[in-house]
């Protein structure tokens, strides 16, 4: 594993400055403290290049044959951002794509890895989770403004033997594009597009904090559920939730509803607020290096995204240690 944050940190307090917020609302609603924000000119793909790195250096190879960038920020609207960060990285050639599953992204990507890999389509797999939502946020919109951060996280997978510390044990997907009005840039694609007059607020990003709140918890429970279902587990056998980093009211909502005690429950949001495709590998890393993850653990990890997307995996941590790059 291999992971990339921004150097610049943006407090609640710095966010008070200049939106009618505070430090004691943006704690008591989401948990949030602070959180990590790319200087103009940095991209996603920037990000993603050097949590690639770390993740091909804590594998300690420089080798894959497919790289799956998972994001909803891509440095362009077209083409792809992942040929980009492959060629930077010394995989010309291999085939790279995005994938665009919001805040489910990576495990969006983890699941197609896995295909890849047990089809013989690909031997080992770079999945990124990356995401700027700096770049996508109205700077006057308090309600998102308080959420989002930057970041990106990266993992090679390789296949490997049951029972083998690492292995993914079960993976479910799901979405329903009913809810599509959830979470959405309304303008700028193909349905509104650049050459109509667009508004100003429909560019960026808009979410329905309450209707999230309650579909996350809903979707997230279910899916960790199938996927403890699908690997065989108890849920009381499980010694992590490393859920999706959203709110640290949905996290402990969750880990409420699965019977695991906080204790159990990974939180890094506290510090990095909600870096979407990132957000998972974000705080597995966190908890790895913290020693809180360890070999053989049996971690359930969940999301729920835009779409809406939302999926469960579980998996039995590996003896890694990942790059902070
Ligand atoms: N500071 C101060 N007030 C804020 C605020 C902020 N940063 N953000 C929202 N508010 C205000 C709202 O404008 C609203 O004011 P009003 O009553 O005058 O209209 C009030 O707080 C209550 O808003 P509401 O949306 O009902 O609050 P909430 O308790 O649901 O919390 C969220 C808002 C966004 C924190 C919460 O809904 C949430 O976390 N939702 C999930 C978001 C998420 O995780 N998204 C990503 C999932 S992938």
């Amino acid at each position: 594993m291999g992971t990339s944050i921004p150097e610049q940190v943006v407090t609640n307090d710095d966010l008070s400055e200049f939106l009618d917020t505070s430090d004691a609302w943006i704690r008591q609603r989401t948990g949030i403290r602070e959180r990590r924000v790319v200087r103009p000119g940095t991209s996603t793909g920037d990000l993603a290049v050097l949590a690639a790195e770390g993740a091909l250096k804590s594998a300690g190879s420089g080798e894959a044959d497919l790289v799956i960038l998972a994001t909803t920020t891509p440095d362009h609207p077209c083409p792809a951002t992942a040929p980009d960060v492959a060629q930077r990285i010394g995989l010309t050639g291999v085939p790279a794509f995005d994938l665009s599953a919001v805040c489910s992204g990576f495990l969006y990507g983890l699941s197609c890895a896995a295909g890849f890999i047990r089809s013989g389509a690909a031997e080992r797999v770079l999945l990124i989770g990356a995401d700027t939502y700096s770049t996508i946020l109205n700077p006057t919109d308090r309600t998102t403004r308080a959420i989002f951060g930057d970041g990106a996280g990266a993992m090679v997978l390789r296949a490997g033997h049951p029972g083998e510390p690492g292995e993914l044990a079960g993976v479910t997907l799901g979405s329903d594009g009913a809810l599509r009005d959830l979470i959405t840039i309304p303008e700028g694609g193909s349905r509104h597009p650049v050459g109509d007059e667009l508004t100003a607020e429909g560019r960026y990003f808009t979410m329905r904090g309450k209707s999230v709140y309650r579909h996350a918890v809903q979707r997230m429970v279910e899916s960790a559920t199938r996927a403890c279902e699908l690997a065989g587990w108890r849920l009381s056998e499980v010694d992590h939730l490393v859920a999706h980093q959203a709110n640290a009211r949905i996290i402990s909502a969750v880990g409420e509803r699965l019977r695991l005690p906080a204790e159990r429950c990974a939180v890094n949001l506290d510090r990095l607020g909600n870096t979407a495709a990132a957000s998972i590998p974000l705080a597995l890393a966190d908890a790895a290096t913290a020693g809180a993850l360890r070999p053989g653990h049996r971690t359930l990890l969940t999301a729920f995204g835009g779409g809406a997307t939302w999926g469960g995996a579980a998996l039995t941590w590996p003896d890694i240690t990942p790059v902070a790059v």
